[in-house]
């Protein structure tokens, strides 16, 4: 049971909207995982690097601490389902069709931006592990995207504060 400051927090950096992406990597065995991700921050510019945090009580920890090339697909306004889908377990597999490969990184072929990483640091934070990415490859496509913000998915577009 979440103990009230606890949610409290929560509920405080719920009022950070951000973004939607789906992270993806190779699983240990075989086959690909997705993980809907919000956390992912841009941190420099030469080197290009982003990171992500991962939860220590993922059940998909391994797979995602230990991934040496990985993907981040930030998703278009239309992929609520698909952010839905990624944060279960039951639903984490990515069908061969759904991927690609990205400069050597498993990447959802979807989204209006993608990024084929390799792992550059980690650093255990809390119940989190900071995974920092270097980044091998981009690419961004026009189009809104889908926004998360006090627990609750939206659509974001440019168009809509004016910016063409
Ligand atoms: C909008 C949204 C953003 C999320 N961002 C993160 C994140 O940044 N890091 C993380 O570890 N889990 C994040 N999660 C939770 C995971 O997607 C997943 O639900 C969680 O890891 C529990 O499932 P698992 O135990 O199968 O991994 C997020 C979930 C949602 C719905």
């Amino acid at each position: 049971m979440e103990r009230d400051a606890d949610q409290e927090f929560r509920r405080a950096m719920g009022a950070f909207a951000t973004g939607v992406t789906v992270v993806s990597a190779a699983r240990p065995g075989a086959g690909l995982s997705g993980m809907t991700v919000n956390s992912l921050t841009s941190v420099s510019l030469q080197p290009r690097l982003v990171l992500w945090c991962l939860g220590d009580q993922s059940e998909r920890y391994d797979t995602f601490a230990e991934a040496e090339y990985w993907g981040v697909a930030i998703l278009g306004a239309d992929a609520e389902a698909r952010a839905r889908r990624f944060a279960r377990a039951e639903t984490e597999t990515i069908e061969p069709h759904e991927a690609e490969m990205f400069a050597g990184a498993p990447v959802l072929r979807e989204g209006v931006a993608q990024f084929a990483c390799r792992t550059h640091e980690r650093h255990v934070a809390g119940d989190h592990l900071i995974i920092i990415g270097r980044v091998l490859d981009f690419r961004v496509r026009p189009g809104p995207a889908l926004s998360f913000f006090r627990g609750c998915y939206g659509r974001i577009d440019a168009n809509d504060f004016g910016d063409k």
